[in-house]
């Protein structure tokens, strides 16, 4: 088994070698945020488990195992990632969320995750609840109970 790191070089790697066809160690460095000697570290880990292909002078690219699970990963974190932005948070925070739950959820979850998310992305007029949710994340009331809200607020003041 992989660990989370190793799926996080994974994933990042492939992001990188699809626009520029290979990574460079700083280019990884840059995108996890961590030192380009750590990467080094890691990256011939990955080689010598044959997950990538490092030579010093040309970067690093997967190999056909490597490139399987990045994007395995990749796609868990798109999903997740649509999920969050559905539920309203914001763009940033869904990103970076997708990334740590990625790692963890049983494929079940992210079975489901991805029905709810296409069944959301399908629906022929943007949803109803999901205007109702809007209006309750901000007001805490479910404007369906609106009407009840506003009987017993005037049940109280009378
Ligand atoms: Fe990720």
């Amino acid at each position: 088994m992989l660990s989370r790191k190793g799926e996080d070089y994974l994933e990042a790697i492939l992001n990188i070698a699809e626009k520029k066809g290979y990574a460079r160690i700083k280019d990884i460095a840059l995108a996890l945020g961590v030192t380009p000697s750590s990467v080094v570290e890691m990256v011939k880990r990955l080689n010598d488990l044959g997950f990538v292909e490092y030579r010093k002078y040309d970067g690093v690219t997967l190999t056909p195992r490597g490139k399987e699970i990045g994007k395995a990963v990749w796609g868990r974190h798109t999903m997740i990632r649509a999920f969050l932005e559905i539920i309203k948070v914001p763009e940033k925070i869904a990103n970076k969320d997708a990334c740590i739950i990625e790692h963890e959820l049983d494929p079940k979850t992210i079975e489901q995750v991805k029905n709810l998310v296409n069944f959301v992305q399908s629906a022929p007029d943007y949803p109803q609840w999901l205007e109702h949710f809007e209006i309750f994340c901000k007001t805490g009331v479910h404007p369906c109970d609106e009407g009840k809200r506003k009987e017993r607020e005037h049940r109280l003041s009378s």
